[in-house]
């Protein structure tokens, strides 16, 4: 099993990265890493990014929406993106079904 990015020192429980920083690094645009990701063009060094900063996604808060609501989308998506980087089989299309922006974006961003 493969251990998410980032080294020990960095098992704090505040996030480092703010939800528009991560939507900038990983999600925005055609050519993002999640594009690409969901695309099936990712590699190892994607899939570790990605289980990064969806896990700093979990330690996010929402300004919108309810907790319970995101903490379930959002940890969605970082079992997704560990299951990617730990190469297990049917990961990938249980990514393509976690990172539904829409769906999360309905429920907690704000406009
Ligand atoms: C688990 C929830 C979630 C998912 C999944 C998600 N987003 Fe977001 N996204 C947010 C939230 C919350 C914001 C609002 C951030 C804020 O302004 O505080 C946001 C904001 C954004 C922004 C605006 C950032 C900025 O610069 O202000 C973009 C662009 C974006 N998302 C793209 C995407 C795309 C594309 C996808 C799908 C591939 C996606 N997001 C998936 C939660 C999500």
């Amino acid at each position: 099993m493969a251990v998410t990015a980032g080294c020990a020192s960095h098992s704090k429980s505040k996030a480092s990265l703010s939800i528009e920083q991560i939507m900038e690094e990983g999600f925005k645009g055609k050519t993002s890493l999640s594009a690409r990701i969901s695309k099936g063009q990712g590699n190892e060094d994607d899939f570790k990014k990605m289980a990064f900063l969806t896990k700093e996604l979990t330690l996010n808060k929402p300004s919108k929406g309810d907790l319970s609501s995101w903490t379930e989308k959002t940890t969605a998506l970082k079992v997704a993106a560990d299951s990617l980087a730990a190469g297990k089989p049917g990961a990938l299309d249980g990514f393509k079904t976690a990172v539904n922006c829409k769906a999360c974006h309905s429920v907690h961003k704000g406009d």
